[in-house]
């Protein structure tokens, strides 16, 4: 056995373990936590990564309908899963009321 080589070995698999952390760093990090995020990541990053629209902001209606336009483009998911992403989408990536009275109702239907 050639010690060299499983030093080497040794040494690689060590740099393996360290830069572990920081891969684990993917761009699905741009989503905040809270209820439904596990849905959209599973759902909603198998096509592209969440990068696509964590910058996005929309109104309930405007991300009901974008992710019935996903639904279009192939994405597949339950009723329930479709009520938890849009729910999510809506709580955590909303569009600022810059116009909205500080006393405005919530949207409809919510
Ligand atoms: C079946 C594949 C697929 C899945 C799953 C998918 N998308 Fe997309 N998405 C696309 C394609 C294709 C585009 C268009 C990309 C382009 O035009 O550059 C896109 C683009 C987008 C855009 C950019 C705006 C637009 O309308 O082009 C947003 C926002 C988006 N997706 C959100 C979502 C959300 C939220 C989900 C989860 C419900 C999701 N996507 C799941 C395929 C998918």
């Amino acid at each position: 056995m050639n010690l060299r080589i499983s030093l080497a070995a040794a040494a690689a698999a060590l740099c393996l373990v360290a830069v572990g952390p920081v891969l684990a760093q993917t761009p699905d990090d741009a989503l905040p936590a809270g209820p439904g995020r596990d849905v959209v990541v599973r759902v909603c990053t198998t096509c592209h990564d969440a990068t696509q629209f964590a910058f996005a902001r929309h109104t309930a209606d405007e991300w009901d309908s974008e992710v019935t336009k996903m639904q279009g483009a192939g994405a597949e998911m339950t009723a329930e899963e479709q009520v938890a992403i849009t729910a999510y989408l809506a709580k955590y990536l909303p569009k600022p009321a810059l116009d909205a009275p500080s006393d405005a109702k919530p949207p409809p239907g919510r």
